[in-house]
């Protein structure tokens, strides 16, 4: 355990990257230090880190960890052996298209050098990490700009400070919100198998003394009939160029749920996290996680043995669901493929 423990979840300090493990989180506050492209990986893989932003600003940390052992080479050897590591790098985790987004990026700043180019691969993982943090920011203040006074709202999974840069996407918005003075309450959905709304969401909230109502997934729809909810606020891991949204399984339900109930749906994501090859959400690899993840919590068994278990750790919700993605560029309102081309040609 590091004793002067870094002030983010993910910190570049003295050519280390470090990670708040969060797989521990809440019990315990640990750091991992990471050095090599293959604890990187393990690191995604594993869940360390999870969180689309965050996965991609991780993956552009493990290029630079690359470069500084591959860079003594010959620059044609360096590369080759950096682009096998970014082939490696991205198939970490499949849904997240940040991952695929930030190795892109780390690969073009790679291709554009003459010389050595570790400086501007280290330069570059460190931009991407930084504008993660502005666009969460400005997209905190545009999608707390919808919100009215003395809302309620609820989230799923953890689209927080963890799974991002720094200060959230869905749960930026709600900090934001909770800084104007504007919010009551938040509602956060536990999320099974994984937890990250009671084991992140709550944790996070809590930090900031934001008045949090932790409920089971399935308690939603009465929290919603039981409760003014004003707001239903996620993140994203994908967004279709049509305006599809693949995030965290259960994300669908809710979508479903706040058009009955008519509850406002608002999607928050950084335009790192739409992706245009996808052109909707059929498009979109859903991961497919273990047995264990659903039949143990930590090492308890909850499930009988002989049962089959379907993991699936996203799911997408149709456009026609949402009704505003707040993005850095700008919000789309109702998004369709027009208005999300538009936010790329402004
Ligand atoms: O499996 P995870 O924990 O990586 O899933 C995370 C989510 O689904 C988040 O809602 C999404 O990445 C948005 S994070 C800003």
């Amino acid at each position: 355990m590091d004793k002067s423990l870094p002030n983010r979840a993910i910190e570049w300090r003295d050519q280390q990257l470090i990670l708040l493990d969060q797989r521990l989180l809440p019990n315990t506050v640990e750091f991992l230090h990471i050095n090599s492209v293959a604890d990187t990986y393990d690191a995604i893989k594993n869940m360390v880190v999870r969180g689309a932003p965050a996965i991609g600003v991780t993956a552009a940390y493990g290029v630079v960890i690359s470069a500084l052992k591959h860079c003594q080479q010959d620059q044609h050897s360096a590369i080759q052996q950096i682009e096998i590591d970014i082939a490696k790098l991205s198939k970490a985790r499949p849904t997240a298209v940040n991952l695929v987004w930030a190795l892109q990026r780390m690969q073009n700043c790679m291709r554009n050098q003459n010389n050595d180019c570790l400086d501007a691969l280290e330069n570059e993982a460190i931009a991407i990490h930084e504008e993660d943090i502005a666009a969460n920011k400005a997209m905190g203040e545009l999608g707390a700009s919808y919100i009215d006074e003395q809302s309620t709202v609820m989230t799923h999974c953890n689209a927080g400070a963890l799974a991002t840069g720094g200060y959230g996407t869905a749960l930026g918005v709600i900090r934001s919100a909770f800084a104007h003075g504007k919010l009551q309450k938040v509602f956060a959905n536990e999320t099974r198998p994984w937890f990250q709304g009671s084991r992140l969401t709550a944790w996070e909230l809590e930090q900031e003394q934001i008045p949090v109502n932790l409920i089971c997934d399935s308690a939603a729809a009465s929290a919603l009939r039981a409760h003014h909810v004003d707001w239903i606020i996620v993140g994203a891991d994908r967004v279709a160029a049509n305006g599809d949204v693949a995030n965290k399984i259960g994300t669908y339900s809710l979508a479903v749920l706040a058009k009955h109930m008519g509850k406002k749906f608002m999607v928050v994501a950084p335009t790192s996290t739409i992706d245009l090859n996808s052109s909707h959400g059929d498009d979109i690899e859903i991961e497919q996680r273990g047995r264990q993840e659903v039949t143990h919590v930590g090492d308890k068994v909850m499930a009988t043995e002989g049962a089959n278990v379907w993991n699936p750790v996203f799911d997408v919700t149709p456009a026609e669901l949402v009704d505003v993605l707040i993005t850095e560029r700008g919000a789309v309102e109702n998004p369709s493929t027009s208005k999300i081309a538009h936010l790329f040609n402004k």
